[in-house]
């Protein structure tokens, strides 16, 4: 199997602490994984790292996409090579309106994704600046629109479904279906990859998920099915699991 994203002896800093201490994970070609994962773990921090964000530096290790190191690659770089992110917390983009935006960042200047925008129930939104007064489920769906947009081969979806209503929910998994899957492929199979964090598991209803991983205190802890793995931890919680006591090394 191709790897997409292989993720190697990963340590990363942010602000003066190191928030990453070794993290080693792989996504293959068409793989759907998903990472779960107590608060302040570390999650959001391997997704922006992963992206390329400047806030976090990496110390040690690196990071492969499509068999290419990219650790040390911008962020503008590696959104061409075909990595895409819907973020947790995107932040206000005041100045800039949303439908300028998705025109930037789509190949074809909007001309397909803009026409599709009211099954995003985006259709009012374009005029207006990116995430500025947006709702929760509308900062979401203008993240999943503008990801659209961008047609990644690589997608990291950072907690979709949190502070999102069920009717949200509902247009969001759809979407992130649609986004992963060909529709056009007989046996509608995945040609997109992703990595994505869920605390709930609800997203994995819409897309499913071939392997899970589990991280705490800036680790991978263990890896296994995520229907599994999302039981053990509704159980037992992120402490008492006993199946999941060895680090992930190389
Ligand atoms: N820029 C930063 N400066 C200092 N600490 C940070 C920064 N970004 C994240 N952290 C800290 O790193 C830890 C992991 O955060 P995060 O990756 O957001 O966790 P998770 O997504 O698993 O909840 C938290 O304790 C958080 O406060
Ligand atoms: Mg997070």
């Amino acid at each position: 199997m191709t790897e997409m994203l292989k993720v190697v002896d990963l340590h990363a800093v942010a602000g003066e602490r190191e928030i990453l201490k070794g993290v080693n994970l792989t996504v293959n070609e068409g793989e759907t994984c998903v990472l779960f994962g107590p608060n302040g773990s570390g999650k959001s921090t391997l997704m922006s790292t992963i992206m390329g964000y400047s806030s976090i530096k990496v110390t040690q290790g690196k990071i492969l996409f499509k068999g290419q190191d990219i650790t040390e690659m911008t962020v503008d770089q590696r959104a061409k090579m075909g990595i895409g992110m819907m973020m947790q917390r995107p932040p206000n983009i005041y100045g800039v309106k949303l439908g300028d935006l998705i025109k930037a960042s789509s190949p074809d200047n909007g001309e397909t994704i803009l026409k599709d925008a009211s099954k995003f129930k985006m259709q009012n939104f374009l005029e207006r600046e990116v995430n500025v007064g947006f709702s929760g489920g509308e900062i979401k769906r203008s993240e999943l629109l503008q990801l659209t947009a961008q047609k990644p081969e690589f997608i990291l979806l950072d907690e979709p479904e949190s502070g999102v209503d069920l009717e949200n929910i509902d247009l969001i998994g759809n979407k992130v279906h649609d986004l992963l899957y060909d529709s056009s492929c007989p046996g509608k199979q995945r040609h997109v990859s992703s990595l994505v964090i869920t605390h709930t598991g609800q997203i994995m209803d819409y897309i499913g998920a071939d392997r899970g991983y589990v991280m705490r205190d800036g680790r991978i802890f263990c890896s296994g099915r995520p229907g599994d793995l999302l039981r053990e931890i509704k159980e037992n919680g992120y402490g008492e699991c006993d199946g999941c006591q060895q680090i992930i090394s190389l």
